[in-house]
Formats: C-alpha cells, sequence, structure tokens
C-alpha cells in the first residue's frame, strides 16, 4: 500500500493506491452499463460545518450508521460525467466537467445539503482519471463513466437537514446505457415530477419514483416511460433517464427546461450543435396530442432521447392509450448526425468548435 498527498487549493487528499489491480478481471468487450468499477474511489467527509480532508482509496463497501438520513428521509443527489481516451489514443479528456459541479451544487441546494468546492470536485476527478487510466475503454460506444454523489449521513432519525455528509466519487468502464433502439410507454397515471418539486435535481428520489412505473411499463413489452408533466398530464416531461427531443417537419422540439426537467448537458449540447448545423429548435412545451397529431400527419420523423449515460438514443416506437406509434429508426437523420458530431467532439476526432473538452492527461 502506498500512501501520498496531494494538495489542492484548499484541501488536501490523501492517497492510498490499491496493491493489485482487477484490470486483468475486466472483459472491455463485454461491459453492461454500471457495473463494473475501477480500483479506486474518493470520499470526503463533512461535519462542524466544512467539508474535511478527501481520501482516495481503493474501491471499498461504506461503514455508515443504520439511522443516517440518506437511509430515511432520502438526502442524495449524484452526477454522471464520462472520461474518453482521444480517439489516437494521445490523451485522456472530460466533457463540460465544469457543468456536472454547476448542477451537482445545484441539485445539492434544492437538497438543502452543502456546496462542493470546486477544486475538491476537479482535483478529485482528475487524480482518480490519472490513477485508474487503464480502465477506461477505447472501443466505439465506450467510456470511463463517473459517478459523483453526497448523501446525508447525520444519524438522527428526525426530518431535518443532515449536519453530517459523505462526498464520494466512483468510477468505473461502461458500455452504452441502452445500446439499442427503445420502445416507451406514455404514462398518464405516474408521473416523475411537477411545478413546485424537484424535478431538475439530479437527487435519487426523482429515479426511485420512477421504478414501479417503469416496471410495469417493461411488463408490458416496453424498454422505457416517456413521462408526461405532473399538473396536466399532457405535455411531453422526459424518456427514460433523459431529456427528449422529436423531430417534426425538420424542426426540433424539446420541452423547455421550466424546473421540472433534468436541465441536461448532453441535451444543451445537442440544442447547440443541431443549431449550429442549421436546424430549427424550439424548446417549448409540447403535448402528446400533438405528438401523436405529427406522427398521424407523417411529420414526425424522429425521436430521441439523450442524456450522459445513454448520449443519443433512438426510439422507434410509443405506445399511448392502446397503440403503438412506431417509427423507423433506420430512416433517421438528424439524431444520427447529431450524435456523430457530439462522440466526435468526446473523442477529439471532430474540432472542439465549443471549447466543451478538458484535457486531463
Ligand atoms: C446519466 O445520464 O449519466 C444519468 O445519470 C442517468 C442514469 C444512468 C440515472
Amino acid at each position: 500500500m502506498s500512501t501520498q498527498t496531494l494538495i489542492t487549493g484548499t484541501l488536501p487528499i490523501s492517497i492510498e493506491v490499491v496493491k493489485e489491480s482487477k484490470l486483468s478481471e475486466i472483459d472491455f468487450h463485454n461491459l453492461p452499463f454500471g457495473k463494473t468499477f475501477s480500483d479506486h474511489m474518493m470520499i470526503c467527509e463533512y461535519y462542524d460545518g466544512k467539508w474535511q480532508s478527501a481520501k482516495i482509496l481503493p474501491f471499498q463497501n461504506l461503514s455508515l450508521s443504520p439511522a443516517c438520513n440518506v437511509f430515511h428521509y432520502g438526502q442524495a443527489v449524484f452526477e454522471g460525467m464520462k472520461a474518453y481516451y482521444k480517439q489516437d489514443e494521445s490523451g485522456i479528456v472530460l466533457f463540460r466537467p465544469e457543468k456536472n459541479l454547476e448542477r451537482l451544487n445545484k441539485s445539492a441546494v434544492r437538497m438543502s445539503m452543502p456546496q462542493i468546492p470546486e477544486d475538491l470536485f476537479m482535483a478529485g476527478v482528475k487524480k482518480l482519471i490519472e490513477l485508474d487510466k487503464a480502465f477506461i475503454p477505447n472501443l466505439p460506444g465506450s467510456s470511463l463513466y463517473i459517478r459523483p454523489f453526497i448523501i446525508g449521513t447525520e444519524p438522527f432519525i428526525g426530518v431535518r437537514t443532515s449536519d453530517r455528509y459523505l462526498f464520494c466519487i466512483i468510477l468505473g468502464p461502461t458500455g452504452p446505457y441502452y445500446g439499442e433502439p427503445i420502445s416507451v410507454l406514455v404514462y398518464d397515471t405516474y408521473v416523475r415530477s411537477t411545478k413546485g418539486g424537484y424535478g431538475n435535481a439530479k437527487a435519487a428520489g426523482n429515479y426511485a419514483g420512477t421504478l414501479y412505473p417503469v416496471e410495469q411499463a417493461k411488463k408490458l413489452g416496453y424498454k422505457d416511460v416517456l413521462w408526461l408533466d405532473g399538473e396536466h398530464k399532457k405535455y411531453v416531461n422526459e424518456v427514460g433517464t433523459m431529456n427528449i427531443f422529436f423531430a417534426i417537419d425538420g424542426k426540433l422540439i424539446t420541452p423547455e427546461t421550466d424546473g421540472t426537467i433534468l436541465e441536461g448537458i448532453t441535451r444543451d449540447s445537442v440544442i447547440t450543435i443541431a443549431r449550429d448545423m442549421g436546424y430549427t429548435v424550439e424548446e417549448r412545451p409540447i403535448s402528446i396530442d400533438e405528438v401523436v397529431a405529427a406522427h398521424e400527419a407523417g411529420k414526425l420523423t424522429e425521436m430521441f432521447g439523450t442524456g450522459t449515460a445513454a448520449v443519443v438514443n433512438v426510439i422507434n416506437c410509443f405506445g399511448f392509450k392502446g397503440k403503438d406509434y412506431l417509427l423507423d429508426d433506420k430512416a433517421f437523420e438528424i439524431a444520427y448526425k447529431i450524435k456523430g458530431m457530439l462522440e466526435g467532439i468526446q473523442k477529439c476526432t471532430t474540432e472542439d468548435k465549443f471549447n466543451w473538452v478538458v484535457n486531463v492527461l
């Protein structure tokens, strides 16, 4: 075991390196999403009103009191980001990491949790990537997925803001989240968020509430759910774990960020790329009735979801009120063009004209 200390702007990070790497156990050609983890992780505790020293350790279980806030009242927020090898393997990059920190801190504020200092976040992520760079796959659609999260750890069974937290970063090589076109069920019974709620926070509870409806949709043969708004159950909200886009009459339409949907970094990147390619992108409420009418008129040509884990994932069917509406994903153009451009920027094969890529090594 070797230990060293990395000094960041305000907080030291101590590093304990694994004795034996588990790299040889990994099958890089078979990487289901989120099941494989690298050798190291970072943890940092918050108490006495401040973040304490951080530690990079061998990946391991946490030891927590069963009375911790996170187990009872769910103070938990997280992020998803990815590190890539440049296509020519000349370096390693992150994609818009400052946006992940911004959103993590916004989610933390909404869930009444302390914010993470920028130097701690960036130094932790970069050091972990440096230590575990051998875990970054260089295969199409694969990357090193990085999962920073914060949980409330005060051992106290009472409903109030915790006074102790744990900030943790884990990471692992992964393939695509869905990896194939998906069919989705439009739910007008269950919703994932509503105005005044916290649908725009990347909070664990937002996802927990979707699990039961998604299981119901799977029993009916769909891969995931297309969520409608909480108030009218009429306007499209998100799809699965992604933001949603429709191509209607040659224009892209996506719901506006009204506080009920995740302010997706991939969503923002897709909008920027699409506009740069000359497409009109409308960010506005779009009702499921408008989507159905466009399908019936032959004007709905594409449907896709966007997210860090999924990147751009096409949708080839949506079920609504007992009827399935099919789309020919092989004829999609806009989705694949944008996906190609985005992945090109992420893998540094396409000019990074928006300055999104950050060199790590
Ligand atoms: C992501 O896209 O990175 C996510 O966090 C979504 C999901 C895997 C929960």
